[in-house]
């Protein structure tokens, strides 16, 4: 189908279809706006049931799941905390706010995921834990960063803020590692408009962190507060946004990888064309499907534009952390910094219909004609 000039293919979309409005009509004539309503621990119940651990905790966004994972995992000034350099943010800055030093490791040529190998040579005596990323969704490369993890003594901390319903050898993210932190922004998998969520089988570690998004609040004495604490919390209102955005995770999932497949099939024998490769015995959540385009396409910035011109909306990846101000190293990550000037997001909402995916790969393969 032809695009008229107007049509516009977003790169994602929530999907609003379920009880979202029902649970917060209930918010509102029950008066439980705050975080003390009941939609909390449902939606907490929930989650941890889907994911398959034994304790969620609702946060304020992504953010402040990985802040408070890392403050309940005793994370304290000068400890150095290992992060892939191609991610989001929020996983160096929430190591820099406990007045930690992250440090940064390249990313797997494949996987785009921190690699492994390079994780060793980064370790000392001040080094306390990795955060594996699942970037775009799609697992790290768990059973070696948990086995040197292991050996090292380091506490792991799965940020799966983009792979809500991505498996790893049988279990789902969020389930993988010491503890997990996720992110409800309105690209994320599912959304409760700003969100997050820490998970972990450790009782007491959420205890803390549950401590810790309240205020440091003791639970027998008002106005009484045990140890320095924030204001973290998720209100009932988001909850229940959430749990109703939960229960439709399976039919989202499964139009997620169906999404997937249409564009492999589709891009599959476009040599200059690569895929994010996910580990075996893994499954991504797709999050964002996304491509490294080798010559004779141009570079992700250009090729970005001419997508726009015909209403495709891109986005490119991460700039390297090492690349930002506040960041900034002599040191070269080779990977990140290629994955950075060749790689695009490609739209990947649940919204997206077939015939958009057609004409996408219709104009990604004519960027490859010149
Ligand atoms: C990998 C990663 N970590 C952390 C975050 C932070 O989440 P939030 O935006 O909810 O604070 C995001 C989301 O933007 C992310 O993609």
């Amino acid at each position: 189908m032809a695009m008229g000039k107007r049509v516009k293919i977003p790169i994602a979309e929530p999907i609003i279809v379920g009880n979202e409005l029902a649970y917060l009509k209930e918010c509102v004539k029950t008066r439980w706006v705050s975080s003390l309503g009941p939609f909390v621990k449902r939606f907490e119940n929930s989650f941890a049931r889907f994911c398959g651990v034994k304790y969620a905790s609702t946060v304020a966004n992504g953010t402040a799941a990985l802040h408070l994972a890392l403050l309940a995992a005793g994370i304290k000034a000068n400890d150095e905390v290992i992060v892939p350099n191609m991610t989001f943010v929020s996983t160096a800055n929430a190591v820099v706010f406990c007045n930690a030093k992250p440090v940064f490791v390249d990313v797997c040529k494949h996987s785009w995921n921190i690699d492994p190998e390079k994780i060793e040579e980064k370790i000392n005596k001040r080094t306390k834990a990795i955060i594996p990323v699942h970037l775009f969704g799609c697992p790290a490369e768990m059973k070696a960063i948990n086995k040197l993890a292991k050996e090292h003594e380091l506490f792991v901390l799965e940020d799966a803020a983009e792979a809500l319903g991505a498996e790893y050898r049988n279990k789902k993210a969020g389930a993988l590692a010491n503890a997990a932190a996720f992110s409800f922004y309105g690209n994320k998998i599912i959304t409760t408009g700003e969100g997050g969520m820490v998970t972990s089988n450790n009782k007491r570690f959420i205890e803390k962190v549950n401590l810790l998004k309240d205020q440091g609040k003791s639970k027998k004495r008002k106005f009484y507060h045990t140890v320095l604490g924030y204001n973290y919390r998720m209100t009932n209102l988001q909850a229940a946004f959430g749990l109703a955005q939960l229960e439709g995770i399976k039919k989202l999932l499964k139009r997620k990888r169906e999404i997937a497949k249409h564009y492999f099939d589709l891009l599959s024998g476009v040599d200059s064309v690569r895929f994010q490769e996910v580990p075996k015995k893994a499954k991504s959540s797709y999050w964002f499907i996304s491509v490294v385009l080798e010559k004779p396409f141009p570079k992700a910035a250009q090729a970005a534009k001419k997508l726009a011109k015909v209403g495709i909306e891109t986005r490119p990846f991460f700039t390297p952390l090492t690349k930002l101000p506040f960041y900034r190293t002599k040191e070269r990550f080779p990977v990140s910094e290629y994955l950075y000037r060749h790689g695009l997001c490609l739209p990947s909402g649940v919204t997206l219909k077939d015939w958009q995916i057609d004409f996408i790969c219709k104009e990604l393969k004519k960027l490859a004609r010149g």
